[in-house]
């Protein structure tokens, strides 16, 4: 008797196409030939180039390549919308958004189909994933519009928002960017990805029938060059960019000390763990779902199968059979699997990484009988076994349907492996075993974690990167943050309060005891000497020399972050230990007040040491207190489960103080830091340092594990551009008041996508809350991961 397998194989499905009548007659309707969309009007077409359908290769309509001249057209449109569009309140702005998301539901078909022809996805997938999941962000944020005010007082909408996406989810990423932008006040100018612009413009006509105020939404097509012009333009005023991590590179450095605020949600190479307790045909669906969904070009797909060696053989021969079953074929017809690849490059690129890993020895398996149409681009479902962990499809972001297999014993080797890797998206973890998942989840580099599930997505739920997956969050509370600007960063005084950096007066005197009043580096709870053996007279605001302090070098901050590293006991000790080792600080430093007290004096002249020297337990008390209660979210996305946003540590954060007072600028920074689990690498006021080498005794009698906050004294641009370039920091804060200085750091930083917090050339009242404590603080201190917790399935 033959097995309900071989029956299922020997069954045909036939064809059932979805009608592209509708979607044809659109584009017939516009001419085939689209301009731009600036003002709720469209400009005459320009330059021209041709969006294909990837599964025939057919033309399907020709855009306008917009020029700098219309980006800046554009960018006007914008900033003159802006001021009503923000002053038309939460509520007016809610029922525009309202009456978006009710036009989406409305012309669903329209655009699933459209957005099908255009970037080659099956239209299951637009149907049934992209669109409703639209519909939501629009319904969710016109929400958001509706209680801003009263979820986010005092703040502002940051203004005209220049927004980029990639050709993988055309639409889907359209609302992720426009509909928190439009809820917050800002208008937007955005770009589609060349591949894939139709359905963008298709969403135009729907803002002009909402009653989208002219220039609040605001569509240029292009590829590139208009991507440039618009991250280049001066009157942007913050970034969104989704695409690939090299672009987000560029972006990043050519907005360094622009003030442009940003947010990137790059690459990935995201692994999904199977351990042996797991459901394993549940895993082997969540698996066809993680990667060969859109075929594979998803940003978070699961390309990197970690399965537990004591079910490895069967999990891969249940796999192998479930590939045999994928039907690959015509986007257009419902029963279809796999669509067709979004242009001829991307199936070269795959290719060409699939046959080196072939040529290095992997075992490939690709279905038999999974045949290509002869037109359009397709790849077949593929299976890579044996591949090393620095080859390159182990390694590189492959944006394609292609799967890399690999073996583990332990938990411990599990999280070795997922974290073995520049970037750090999205992870899946399958186990029964619930203590397990759980324990696992939180110990993997990623922004999002899907538990014993993959690829769910919610408008409520952040979504975004650790390492060089980017920074920022897409979604509820955690992405509206990246639209709104606190009122207290307006009210920042232009310039620091620095009057001077100390006069060089009198050298060391001869006197035979100076030596001992050389202050020396922090490092790993250890006074050291630096490693170039020079150091730098401080003197006193009469000129008068105070002492010596070490120069720091390149070879002192990488002993720092070393010992930074091997401190990462405090990120996994209780909150409430970090805030008992907060009170102590300031316990201790309070003993030692007026001493405190005279050295700032000492070195600023100012009247108002006394006051800093409270200011400063004051703000380690604040500190503690919030350390055990930044606590997170549990979202409730709509489905049988919960969403469990954590507000987790950066890891080594290398802070630059600022001059202006000294000991309460480097208390402002350093303890949120190490509050919420951060270790520290520190420079002191260049000008002023010796507030903060008196600290290291505080620190030693206080509890402070050492190389949970390390110092390095010296020059704040030389030590500045270490931090920035060193690999092993994954942020970098520095608030000295040097603009070139913060935009060096914002440029270099490019180099790893470490997080950046600079102050600019501004200054900054560290005496009051508003402008240096805060939940902004601590956003910069932290990084959310949501871990998605399915239950009673
Ligand atoms: P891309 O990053 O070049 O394109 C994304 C968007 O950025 C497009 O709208 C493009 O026009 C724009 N763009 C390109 N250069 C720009 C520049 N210098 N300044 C501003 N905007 C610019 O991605 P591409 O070339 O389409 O795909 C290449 C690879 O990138 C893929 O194979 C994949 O590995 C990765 N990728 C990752 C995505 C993700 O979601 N993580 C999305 C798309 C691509």
């Amino acid at each position: 008797m033959p097995t309900i397998n071989e029956i299922l194989n020997t069954m045909e499905y036939g064809p059932a196409p979805e009608s592209q009548k509708e979607a044809q007659a659109w584009l017939e309707g516009r001419g085939r030939t689209f301009g731009l969309f600036i003002d709720n009007a469209w400009t005459d077409a320009g330059e021209l180039f041709a969006s294909t359908n990837p599964a025939d290769g057919k033309p399907l309509a020709e855009l306008t390549q917009a020029t700098s001249d219309d980006v800046d057209r554009a960018v006007s449109a914008a900033r003159r919308a802006q001021p009503a569009w923000a002053a038309l309140g939460g509520h007016g702005r809610a029922r525009i958004l309202y009456a978006i998301a009710r036009l989406m539901q409305k012309h669903a078909r329209l655009f699933a189909v459209l957005e099908t022809l255009d970037n080659g996805k099956t239209i299951r997938e637009t149907r049934d994933a992209d669109l409703p999941l639209v519909a939501r962000h629009f319904y969710h944020h016109a929400g958001w519009a509706q209680l801003l005010d009263e979820e986010f007082p005092n703040h502002r909408p940051v203004g005209v928002v220049g927004q980029i996406v990639p050709w993988n989810f055309p639409l889907l990423m359209l609302s992720w960017k426009i509909a928190p932008a439009l809820a917050a006040g800002n208008t937007v100018v955005f770009k589609p990805a060349e591949f894939t612009p139709l359905t963008a413009l298709l969403f135009a006509e729907i803002c002009v029938q909402a009653g989208v105020p002219a220039g609040v939404v605001n569509i240029v097509t292009g590829d590139g060059r208009t991507g440039e012009a618009i991250v280049n333009h001066p009157g942007i005023d913050k970034l969104a960019f989704t695409g690939s991590t090299e672009v987000g590179r560029l972006i990043r450095q050519a907005t360094a000390g622009t003030g442009k605020k940003l947010s990137l949600e790059l690459g990935g190479k995201s692994p999904y763990i199977v351990f042996e307790d797991a459901d394993i045909d549940a895993a082997i669906e969540g698996l066809v779902d993680s990667i060969w969904f859109n075929q594979g070009q998803v940003c978070c797909a699961g390309s990197r199968l970690l399965v537990q060696e004591s079910v490895e053989e069967r999990f891969l021969k249940k796999l192998k059979t479930r590939m045999d079953n994928l039907r690959l074929g015509s986007p257009l017809d419902k029963s279809m699997d796999i669509g067709a690849l979004v242009d001829p490059i991307q199936r070269q690129r795959i290719h060409g990484l699939v046959e080196a890993a072939r040529a290095e020895g992997c075992e490939i398996y690709q279905p038999a009988a999974c045949e290509l149409p002869a037109d359009g681009s397709w790849f077949p479902p593929t299976l890579i076994m044996g591949a090393s962990t620095s080859a390159a499809v182990a390694q590189a972001e492959i944006f394609g349907p292609v799967l890399v297999a690999m073996s583990f014993r332990t938990p411990a080797e599990a999280v070795q492996l997922a974290n073995n890797t520049v970037y750090g998206l999205a992870a899946c973890v399958w186990s029964e075993n619930i203590s397990l998942a759980l324990d696992v989840a939180p110990q993997i580099k990623a922004g999002v974690v899907w538990i014993n599930t993959a690829n769910q997505f919610d408008a409520a739920v952040g979504f975004g990167g650790y390492k060089e997956s980017g920074y920022g969050r897409e979604g509820g509370r955690e992405g509206l943050v990246e639209y709104l600007v606190p009122v207290s960063e307006d009210a920042r005084p232009a310039l620091p309060a620095v009057v001077k950096a100390a006069a060089k007066g009198a050298a060391p005197s001869g006197d035979p005891f100076a030596i001992d009043r050389t202050a020396k580096l922090y490092i790993g709870g250890k006074q050291a000497r630096p490693d170039g053996a020079y150091s730098r007279a401080v003197h006193g605001a009469d000129g008068s020399f105070l002492a010596e302090v070490g120069e720091g070098s390149r070879k002192d901050i990488r002993n720092a972050v070393e010992a930074a590293h091997k401190a990462g006991g405090w990120t996994k000790a209780t909150a409430h230990n970090r805030a008992q080792v907060l009170y102590y600080i300031a316990e201790n430093l309070a003993a030692r007040g007026r001493e405190f007290a005279d050295r700032i004096a000492a070195q600023t002249g100012t009247r108002e040491a006394e006051k800093e020297v409270q200011a400063s337990i004051e703000r380690l008390f604040y500190w503690a207190a919030w350390a055990d209660k930044y606590d997170g979210a549990a979202h409730q996305p709509p489905m049988h489960g919960i969403a469990v946003a954590l507000n987790e540590a950066v890891g080594v954060i290398g802070i630059v103080c600022p001059n202006e007072n000294p000991l309460l600028g480097f208390v402002s920074l350093v303890a949120p830091a190490i509050a919420v689990g951060n270790r520290v690498v520190a420079v002191p006021s260049e000008a002023y340092p010796l507030s903060v080498t008196d600290l290291y005794q505080v620190f030693d009698t206080s509890d402070l594990p050492g190389g949970v906050v390390n110092i390095v004294t010296g020059s704040a641009d030389e030590l500045a551009r270490t931090l920035a370039t060193h690999s092993e920091i994954d942020a970098v804060w520095r608030h000295d008041g040097s603009l070139e200085g913060c935009a060096e750091v914002e440029r270099l930083s490019a180099g790893s996508l470490k997080r950046t917090w600079t102050g600019g050339a501004k200054g900054r009242d560290w005496f009051s809350t508003q402008q240096s404590a805060g939940r902004t603080v601590l956003q910069h201190a932290t990084q959310v991961k949501n871990i998605w917790i399915p239950y009673g399935v």
